[in-house]
């Protein structure tokens, strides 16, 4: 794991450059997307290079990595909302071209789908990725299997509690979601990770630094030949 460390500005601005590198060699690359706080920055960046001609998604592909079980993409808490409103609305990638899981397969086998559609646009180039408190990457929970591929995870109360602040209260948080596997995330070409905040350090040194096991999901990503992480001073601050 190659790991960056910086100002959050500064970090966001070295990995806005990676897309602007892989879209100008690869036009019609496959980008690996993630929700949550931690990418916002990073989208406005992207969007503000896409504004200024810097970087063009036109032909580039997206899958997301998870959606909520029983929502529906017009859903404001939804996954495919929150592409939408954060970035897919600001650059010029084509609708048609986005994807993100469908909440509403009914089983594994439907789930499994979205591997197969990965692979037919050729698989993931660069896969973005933020890391939860308790290490999930996606919602790939700790002791989700290194070989999963894209399925139903029913939520851990610590997540659904880190998630409950957008929701009106806890019971309106799904209890259940889609998500990519440890193995459809691995199979991506390169990968990058990004954390702030003191409140990832724990988590972060864990990742980086600890042996790798299913009960740190993000820490498997050592075993990945290609990932860079990104972290600001806080969450970097327990790294030896
Ligand atoms: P966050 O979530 O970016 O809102 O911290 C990360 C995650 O849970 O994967």
């Amino acid at each position: 794991m190659k790991v960056i460390v910086g100002t959050k500005e500064e970090v966001v601005r070295k990995a806005a450059q990676r897309y602007v590198e892989l879209l100008n060699r690869k036009p019609e690359a496959v980008l690996g997307l993630a929700t949550g706080s931690t990418p916002l920055d990073l989208y406005a960046e992207l969007a503000r290079l896409c504004a200024e001609g810097k970087l063009s998604f036109a032909k580039a592909k997206s899958f997301n990595l998870d959606e909520y079980i029983g929502l529906e993409g017009t859903h404001d808490q939804s996954y495919r909302y929150f592409m939408d409103h954060n970035l897919f609305e600001h650059i010029d990638i084509r609708p048609e071209n986005t994807h993100v899981p469908s909440g509403f397969v009914k089983d594994d086998a439907e789930a499994e789908l979205y591997d197969a559609e990965i692979a037919a646009a050729g698989g993931v180039d660069l896969q973005l990725l933020g890391i939860g408190n308790n290490g999930h990457i996606g919602f790939n929970e700790p002791l989700t299997p290194f070989t999963s591929l894209t399925h139903i995870v029913k939520l851990t109360e610590s997540t659904r509690e880190a998630n409950k602040r957008f929701f009106n209260s806890i019971d309106e948080v799904p209890t259940h979601a889609v998500t990519m596997g440890i193995h459809t995330v691995m199979l991506a070409k390169s990968i990058i990770l990004m954390a702030f905040g003191t409140g990832k350090a724990e988590i972060i040194k864990a990742t980086v630094e600890g042996r790798p096991t299913i009960s740190v999901p993000a820490s498997l990503l050592q075993l990945h030949e290609d990932v860079e992480v990104y972290l600001d001073h806080d969450a970097a601050s327990l790294l030896s």
